[in-house]
């Protein structure tokens, strides 16, 4: 069998070919994106709950309306096959499916679903479907939300309406994206929805999450085609310990347990680490994980989806500290239980929009330790981007310099992490469209299409352009 590797390094322009089959795409997420909030029989989610709090989101902004996609798929997919996509990567919004969280699908809601992977496939682009980019249906929330087992019961439930529906077309499926956000920022800090401080709550949304995810892919596997894909798509933090100090690898250590192993330890490996085990004792004895959880949880999978745009570094601190910045929005509550000793550290150098230390060392070194933990786990990168503060110029262009030298440099560090052995499948940029960027509202962009709100006109970028060369090429230009 040859190898990415060997296939990489053997064709011409070796440098900087990605190896062939390599999938190149876009990502998007529902709430982000569709608006229509309460058309066809779709009720709040937690988001929509939340956007609607004051104070909550900057200026207001609720995805009531976002980039209104829900009526303008149809253009919108055209863009993706203008700019040359092989895939799209897009998520189902549960309140639309199953709007109470439990019963039988609405067929509307499904029909969305149904007209948008048609329209994709006849225009030869893989939809890669996500079934939770954190929409909860409010009235789970109202149930107790993710800190309660019923409710990754309830997710294994939509998991198999959602394949009933659409297995026949959708091939490859991503159960949860970044759990991690949904428990720690959602249960801990409470800069995301629904909002709530609690760190038992976190870690027991953690685990219900996990334990969602394990039945979700079992929901999946008995409803789809053998040769479909499933896999989970994780924010895994790239942390690095400020100095070389013990005390430094120690904070580095707790927060990769916290950030990372908590959830591919469950995953892919059987087991929580005993590390996390022992940091958390003081908060919780674990014992809402009941046995056969981590068996229903450890699921064979098809790909690893990592999300990544910049490293998490980190030092020890005495705990008094009154203020230690995470780069996951402000709150006087910490999404990190168990760990008021740990300082976070923005490094020097260039920032995106969102104050993120641009740095694509972090996603060589991610990718190569993730080949090394799970050597026989492919990886897709799931999202990768920046926002920027584009905005259009009189002649109706934007160019977004700063966007194609951050994507430039990242792909080329995928491509180096695949030369040195790294089985990497696909990589989609975040995003096709400027967004509702969550507690930030529209004020940050991440589109590599322009949308300008007041009328929902979309402009490609001129990343937009220079991406559809290299996903037409497979070459990354010099
Ligand atoms: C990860 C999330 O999955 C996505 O929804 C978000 O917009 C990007 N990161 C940028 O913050």
């Amino acid at each position: 069998m040859v190898t990415a590797a060997q296939q990489t390094a053997s064709t011409p322009d070796a440098a900087r070919t990605f190896p062939k089959g390599f999938l190149w795409g876009s990502a998007t997420a529902s709430y982000q994106i569709e608006g229509a909030a309460a058309e066809d029989g779709r009720t709040p989610s937690i988001w929509d709950t939340y956007a609607r709090t004051p104070g909550r989101v900057r200026n207001g902004d609720t995805g009531d309306v976002a980039t209104d996609h829900y009526h303008r798929w149809r253009e919108d997919v055209a863009l993706m096959a203008e700019l040359g996509l092989g895939a799209y990567r897009f998520s189902l919004a549960w309140p639309r499916i199953q709007p109470t969280g439990r019963g039988p699908a609405v067929q509307k809601g499904l029909d969305f679903y149904r007209r948008l992977t048609d329209e994709l496939l006849e225009k030869g682009i893989q939809p890669v479907a996500t079934l939770y980019h954190w929409d909860l249906p409010q009235e789970l929330e109202d149930a107790g939300g993710w800190p309660e087992r019923a409710t990754a019961e309830r997710f294994a439930e939509y998991a198999a309406l959602a394949a009933d529906a659409l297995g026949d077309r959708v091939k490859t499926w991503t159960t949860l994206n970044e759990p991690w956000c949904s428990a720690f920022l959602g249960y801990g800090s409470g800069v995301h929805a629904p909002g709530r401080t609690d760190p038992v709550a976190a870690l027991r949304a953690a685990h219900h999450l996990n334990l969602g995810h394990g039945l979700a892919v079992q929901a999946l596997r008995d409803r789809l085609p053998a040769a479909a894909q499933c896999s989970v798509t994780l924010n895994i933090h790239h942390v690095r310990p400020l100095t070389g100090t013990e005390g430094d690898a120690d904070a580095a250590r707790r927060i990769d347990a916290l950030a990372n192993r908590v959830f591919t330890g469950p995953m892919l490996e059987g087991a929580y680490p005993e590390d996390l085990l022992k940091d958390t004792a003081g908060l919780t004895d674990w014992s809402f994980v009941q046995d056969g959880d981590l068996e229903q949880i450890n699921q064979p999978l098809d790909f690893l989806g990592v999300n990544y745009y910049t490293p998490t570094v980190v030092s020890e601190t005495d705990g008094s500290g009154t203020h230690t910045s995470d780069g996951h929005g402000n709150s006087p509550h910490s999404p990190w239980p168990a760990a008021d000793k740990v300082a976070f550290h923005q490094p020097p150098g260039e920032r995106t929009a969102m104050g993120w230390a641009v740095d694509a060392t972090g996603l060589y070194d991610l990718l190569r330790r993730l080949s090394s933990d799970f050597p026989k786990l492919p990886l897709v990168i799931t999202e990768n981007g920046a926002a920027f503060d584009d905005y259009a110029d009189p002649e109706g262009n934007v160019n977004d310099p700063a966007r194609i030298a951050y994507v430039r440099d990242h792909l080329a560090a995928v491509h180096r992490a695949v030369l040195d052995g790294s089985d990497v499948r696909g990589y989609f940029l975040w995003s096709l469209l400027d967004n509702f960027e969550w507690a930030h509202g529209y004020s940050k962009r991440f589109g590599a299409v322009y949308v300008d709100y007041p009328t929902g006109r979309r402009i490609p970028k001129a990343s937009a352009r220079w991406y559809a060369e290299i996903a037409r090429t497979g070459v990354l230009p010099a």
